[in-house]
């Protein structure tokens, strides 16, 4: 089949690459020439473990082009997915949809007579149908569908998700779009992968739901890891005993310094705002925002509680920038908040990533960024880690005590087994583990 992804950030680049992985040929058009240019010679703008690989041979058996021009790249397209960004609109937490409607514009003139436009983008219930008003209105004399198919990868596995997807789920509104997305997905259907057609309404709806369920999750746990500490429970076994029931599941469970991400804080925030909208708030998804926003300076103060109440004058070692490991992303990342806090507090910061470190820097202005790990825990007076890279799994432990200025060790994500830590001579924090 011939596909056309706009836009080539996280979603379009990956689902791009992958559709073409499946066989089918994939023109992928971004308006930013730069991006186009670097993505023609090969290079991969984001971090992505497998990607280049993936879009190398693609590109290499022809199956994978990338252009800037819109109307070339369409024109003779089965389906057309729009996959461009949607950030939240400053001030009221919606997404700002003008691009994905910018995009739905352009396609309609440009493709050919019977086409399928398809959204990938997160976009509020209700875009679909915005989307074919907009599309039958710029070519009237067409016959184009427009469906709904949520996308659920995970930065870091993202090849891996849309590869082997626990669901995929697809909003269409007629037969049409429905066949054509069937053999879109033929590939993953053989593999006895759940495609799940709904109403286009309902498509767009599971993906907020899944996003905010997530995040419920997310924030349950961390608020019961505040109940631990204070009643000496461990949060890590509570989780465990929770999650072995299969109603509740083991995924998600896992206490740390609060989402981030490029999804999660946005998706919930415009979910909130639809909802309230519709005059059905969605009170769990709010306290859920509201227990995570709260959750980053409670985290920075765990840090100047461990530096004894002051954190004046004194260095702070921090290990991992991005809001999750195998990315470079800061978007969101609870280090935004929680580094900020602690140089307000007095604190030298000197903060070490081994992907995130490039893109933290303008946003991190006085942060010192460190060449390593061990040049980061140099004469610091406390250890924060705070992204849990495996490299910081694998840390010497006892290299890390003897470079540092005072053996203190404040770990929000519960990587090191206390024992380990108290036999390695640290005096050591995490997270619902009194
Ligand atoms: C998420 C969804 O998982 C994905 O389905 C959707 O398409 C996009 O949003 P992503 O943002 O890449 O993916 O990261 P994810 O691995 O889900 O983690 C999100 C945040 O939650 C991270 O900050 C992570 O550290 C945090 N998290 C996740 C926890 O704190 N505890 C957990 O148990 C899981």
């Amino acid at each position: 089949m011939h596909l056309t992804m706009i836009g080539t950030g996280y979603v379009g680049l990956v689902s791009g690459a992958c559709f073409s992985e499946f066989g089918h040929h994939v023109i992928c058009v971004d308006k930013n020439p730069k991006i186009v240019e670097r993505l023609q010679k090969g290079e991969i703008p984001i971090y992505e473990p497998g990607l280049k690989s993936l879009v190398a041979r693609n590109v290499a058996a022809g199956r994978l082009i990338f252009t800037t021009d819109l109307a070339e790249g369409v024109k003779d397209a089965d389906a057309v997915f729009i996959a461009v960004g949607t950030p939240s609109r400053r001030g009221d937490g919606h997404a700002d949809l003008s691009y994905v409607y910018a995009a739905a514009e352009e396609v309609a003139s440009a493709c050919p007579d019977m086409c399928v436009i398809v959204n990938k983008s997160t976009v509020p219930v209700g875009t679909g149908l915005e989307v074919q008003k907009i599309a039958r209105k710029a070519a009237p004399e067409k016959r184009i569908s427009v469906a709904s198919n949520p996308e659920f990868l995970r930065e870091g596995s993202a090849i891996e998700d849309f590869m082997h997807p626990d669901r995929v789920v697809c909003g269409v509104a007629d037969e049409h779009a429905e066949r054509v997305l069937r053999g879109i997905y033929r590939p993953l259907s053989l593999r006895d992968v759940k495609i799940q057609f709904a109403e286009r309404e309902t498509a767009e709806v599971i993906k907020y739901a899944a996003n905010a369920f997530l995040a419920v999750k997310i924030s349950y746990i961390n608020e019961m890891a505040d109940l631990c500490e204070k009643v000496g429970a461990n949060v890590q076994d509570v989780a465990k005993g929770i999650g072995l029931d299969n109603r509740i599941g083991p995924k998600f469970l896992h206490p740390g310094p609060g989402y981030g991400g490029s999804c999660f804080p946005k998706d919930t925030l415009a979910l909130l705002r639809t909802s309230e909208e519709a005059g059905a708030p969605l009170r769990i998804v709010k306290a859920t925002v509201e227990v995570n926003n709260t959750r980053k300076k409670a985290m920075a103060q765990r840090v100047v509680d461990a530096l004894g109440g002051d954190a004046r004058g004194r260095r702070v070692a921090v290990l991992g920038l991005a809001f999750k490991p195998n990315t470079d992303d800061m978007r969101e990342s609870p280090s935004l908040d929680i580094l900020p806090a602690l140089i307000e507090a007095g604190a030298h910061v000197v903060a070490h990533d081994p992907a995130a470190m490039e893109a933290a820097a303008p946003l991190l202005p006085d942060v010192e960024m460190a060449g390593s790990a061990y040049d980061a825990l140099k004469d610091a007076d406390v250890a924060v880690l705070l992204t849990e890279w495996n490299e910081y799994r694998a840390l010497d432990l006892a290299r890390a005590k003897d470079l540092m200025a005072a053996p203190i060790f404040v770990d929000l994500r519960n990587v090191y087994p206390p024992q380990d830590m108290r036999d390695a001579g640290f005096t050591y924090t995490s997270i619902g583990r009194a």
